[in-house]
């Protein structure tokens, strides 16, 4: 949400930092501005639109040191002007997160004589710090911060000087430490090949990052020590390496995303079984894909391990006061680790005395900073929007969890052998008859079962997400309850069907559909389901293999089959409209 990043040292600057952008695009991508110190003054390119679109500008931007910005809007429309950075006086400043007291600081600001340019929350932070400058540039960001309610990760320059001050509250900011050059970015794939070291900043941290250092403060503008880590991103890991597109990249990186998880999480075992042991209360929360993962949780561990779990939105999570209590557990499942409403739910868990366990990809982000422990999701960066690894990855370590509470040792054998199944199901899939056929409806429905229904909300969200075509996941059973109102021969009903014991209640609701004209689809690992509808319906088999096994099949057929639409009705499946990867605001 907003990627941000800021480069001081010896080099062009201007294409340093559009490099950067270029690879923190998937935290927005609906305009993107540099400002670079030359000779002095500060220089800035904006323009609404994708960082590509300031290639010419940027490299004839001068300087060594700067800061860019790639916007996900929150305030304001995407055009120019609202594109970072936003200017006051000297002073440039970028910003990601959202200033929630924005309008009475504006208004206070205005009555004083300040003139405002764009609609965004942000202008008020350099009109602050040009406010409260008095020579020395930390000082005035502090005090800056003081005044600002909200979210920031923000980065400040100022004419005349050579420093870059940052500022952090619950937006990530890391510092990536070189020779010669210190910058400081949102992500470290920011950071990809650019400096050996990176140093993590905490909420209330600020920063001043020089050509020759780097260094940390506490808003008493004491120096503060945090820890310096080696930067793990790889230039490599971000590029396409031949494929088109960065989701149908990730989709074949399922494979070995999975295995890794499944290897990590012998290294947390026995810490994460002492973790939920002792709880009498298990809640599972995230959003979007990371919720669906949430669900997979729950049923594993209902099913398998017999611990009664819940599943909540934690949108909803962390506004219910009801919830956590010190016996419970909260399994937050994020593949960004940043996530505002899933970090906030785990806080308010935490402060009820919860435990807090993260499942993320994401080793050094705000969620393992408020969990007790974490359970580590190997799927490396995750470049496309849409998750796709990271879904199979969590499944992965979820069932892992479940299983070591169970000690089903025969399923965990199956699950080491699960980064096969799915490469023969993406290898055997043939999907393209059914991809045409969602391409041309006015709406599809996904529908499932138990543990199939779960994976039907995921296949529902991916399509939307990057197809934009309408539709919805219901459970098999609810159809006759209203969603059968919606069936004509225009809409399009998928069914998963991989649970053998509820197989003959889906295959009902396939003939309720069926027998009302509407388009239908089964995609299913058992033989006779496949038998029952070849004639009648596109049947799309996948391997046989366990019920708990089968989402990690399936999510990868359904997230190629999103991808397949994607393609066929020409849109960006890699950055679909007015969304981003890192939900950092509310
Ligand atoms: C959908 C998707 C989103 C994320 C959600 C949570 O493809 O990627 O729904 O799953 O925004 O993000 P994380 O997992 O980073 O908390």
């Amino acid at each position: 949400m907003c990627g941000i990043i800021g480069y001081a040292g010896s080099g062009n600057a201007g294409e340093i930092i559009y490099d950067g952008l270029l690879k923190l695009e998937y935290r927005g991508y609906d305009s993107a501005g540099i400002a670079v110190l030359d000779g002095g003054k500060c220089a800035i390119v904006k323009s609404a639109g994708r960082v590509k679109k300031l290639n010419t500008s940027a490299q004839l931007l001068g300087g060594s040191i700067g800061i860019g910005h790639t916007r996900w809007a929150t305030h304001g429309k995407p055009d120019d002007v609202n594109a970072h950075p936003h200017v006051c006086g000297k002073i440039a400043v970028v910003h990601n997160g959202e200033i929630e007291n924005y309008a009475e600081l504006k208004k206070s600001l205005m009555d004083g004589g300040d003139k405002f340019l764009s609609q965004t929350d942000s202008e008020v932070i350099p009109h602050l710090i040009n406010k409260f400058y008095c020579g020395d540039l930390l000082e005035a960001v502090i005090k800056c911060a003081s005044m600002l309610k909200g979210s920031y990760a923000l980065l400040a320059i100022r004419e005349g000087s050579g420093e870059i001050v940052a500022a952090k509250n619950r937006s990530p900011v890391i510092l990536g430490l070189g020779e010669n050059c210190n910058f400081c970015a949102s992500d470290e794939p920011a950071l990809a090949g650019k400096c050996p070291r990176i140093c993590v900043l905490e909420d209330g941290d600020f920063a001043v990052i020089t050509k020759d250092s780097a260094t940390v403060y506490n808003s008493k503008k004491q120096k503060i020590n945090r820890a310096v880590l080696p930067n793990s991103a790889k230039e490599q890991s971000l590029s396409l390496g031949g494929y088109p597109h960065y989701m149908i990249k990730e989709l074949w990186e399922a494979p070995a995303a999975v295995k890794n998880t499944v290897t990590a999480f012998g290294e947390v075992k026995n810490a994460v079984c002492s973790a939920i042991c002792g709880a009498d209360k298990i809640i599972f929360t995230g959003c979007g894909t990371a919720y669906h993962a949430a669900l997979l949780g729950k049923r594993y561990f209902a099913e398998l391990a017999g611990i009664p779990a819940e599943a909540e939105y934690a949108g909803e999570l962390r506004y219910d006061k009801l919830y956590a209590g010190k016996n419970t557990c909260l399994i937050a499942v994020t593949q960004s680790g940043e996530t505002a409403d899933t970090v906030e739910a785990a806080i308010l868990c935490k402060k009820s005395g919860a435990t807090i366990a993260a499942v993320t990809n994401s080793p050094h982000s705000a969620i393992t900073r408020t969990a007790d422990i974490t359970v580590p999701v190997c799927a490396g960066a995750e470049i496309c929007v849409a998750a796709t690894k990271s879904y199979s990855a969590q499944i992965a370590a979820l069932l892992s969890a479940a299983l070591a509470l169970s000690q089903n040792t025969g399923l965990a054998e199956e699950l080491s052998n699960a980064p096969a199944l799915i490469s023969q199901t993406l290898q055997n899939l043939d999907i393209y008859a059914l991809a045409e056929m969602c391409a041309r409806a006015r709406g599809v429905y996904f529908m499932g079962r138990g543990i199939d229904y779960a994976v039907a909300l995921e296949g529902s969200l991916k399509l939307k997400e990057v197809s934009y075509i309408a539709g919805g996941g219901y459970p098999s059973g609810e159809l006759k309850h209203g969603p059968l109102a919606l069936i004509d021969g225009s809409t399009l009903s998928i069914f998963i069907i991989t649970d053998a014991a509820l197989s003959q209640k889906s295959m009902e609701a396939v003939e309720q559909t069926l027998s009302r004209g509407g388009m239908v689809a089964v995609i299913t690992t058992l033989p006779h389901v496949h038998k029952r509808f070849e004639r009648r319906a596109e049947v799309v088999t996948l391997p046989e293999c366990n019920k708990y096994i089968a989402p990690l099949a399936a999510a990868s057929a359904l997230q190629f089959l999103a991808y397949r639409v994607a393609v066929i009705l020409n849109r960006d499946p890699d950055k679909p409209r007015n969304l981003a990867k890192s939900v950092t605001v509310e």
